[in-house]
């Protein structure tokens, strides 16, 4: 089951995940960081700039979820340049080692293949940053994904346009194909924390949590998984069930288990 942990804010899940993340590249200096972009991983990012300022992080390799499919690399909103903007730059993280999928149009028959190779040849993903969309993807991986998929070119929901039309002039701005992760790409890395904040994403988290595990509901593939941290403000915790238990256990927890 997945380590549910619900704290104040989303300035605590970050410095909590921020934290892990420092720990492992001490321990690891060529870990492989498997990296989402929206807002939900801001705060992660935003606290491992002073984590990761005294190590060394030039053997770092990282690997975003996704990229829109057609947008221009340079455009702002890119995952190209949201990866370079605030995550590689901030952490001085060597360009060279941090991937996105290749979202231009030519070559994208193929470009899945491509990053999977990628993951492969970096020796897997030691842990993945997820966040979760108010329709249950995780990735670009929408309700209907196979659970074995990898990545390839998916179709966004208009929820998820919408959701993102936030970033662009409107939702006509918002592109309509993908490139994502597959769920079973995302489920060979060897630990998945996903961060979920606010009540618009509560559905969804107590769905994918305590909910049955359903291609309807992608972030349920969590469910198949070893190893997962679960971290909520209090918003995004209020449908699950069982929250008292997930609050018990993660003030009892014994020191020497890790996240
Ligand atoms: C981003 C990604 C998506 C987002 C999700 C939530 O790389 O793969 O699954 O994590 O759409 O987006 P935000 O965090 O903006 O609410």
């Amino acid at each position: 089951m997945a380590e549910v942990v619900i704290v104040g804010s989303r300035q605590e899940a970050g410095v909590l995940v921020a934290d892990e993340i420092a720990r492992l590249v001490r321990a690891r200096p060529d870990a492989v960081l498997g990296l989402a972009t929206g807002s939900t991983p801001l705060s992660v990012y935003e606290a491992l700039r002073s984590r990761l300022a005294d190590v060394d992080v030039s053997r770092v390799r990282g690997f975003a979820l996704d990229e829109y499919v057609g947008l221009d690399p340079a455009h702002p909103e890119s995952y190209r340049s949201v990866i370079a903007r605030e995550v590689v730059e901030p952490l001085g993280l060597d360009p060279e080692r941090v991937q996105v999928p290749d979202g231009r149009t030519a070559g994208i028959e193929t470009a899945g293949e491509a990053y999977e190779r990628a993951i492969v040849a970096a020796g897997g993903v030691d842990l993945q940053i997820l966040g979760i969309g108010t329709d249950g993807h995780i990735g670009f991986n929408e309700p209907g994904s196979s659970f074995a998929s990898l990545t390839r070119v998916k179709t966004l929901t208009p929820e998820t346009r919408a959701d993102n039309a936030r970033f662009f002039d409107g939702i006509d701005e918002v592109p309509r194909h993908c490139i994502t992760q597959g769920l079973g790409t995302i489920l060979r890395a060897r630990h998945l924390v996903l961060l979920a904040f606010g009540e618009a994403k509560a559905p969804a988290i107590a769905g994918a949590v305590e909910g049955p595990v359903t291609a309807m509901l992608p972030g349920s593939a969590v469910q198949l998984h070893p190893h997962v941290t679960v971290v909520l403000d209090e918003a995004a915790a209020s449908r699950l069930q069982r929250a008292d238990y997930y609050r018990d256990a993660w003030a009892n927890k014994p020191a020497w288990q890790g996240l």
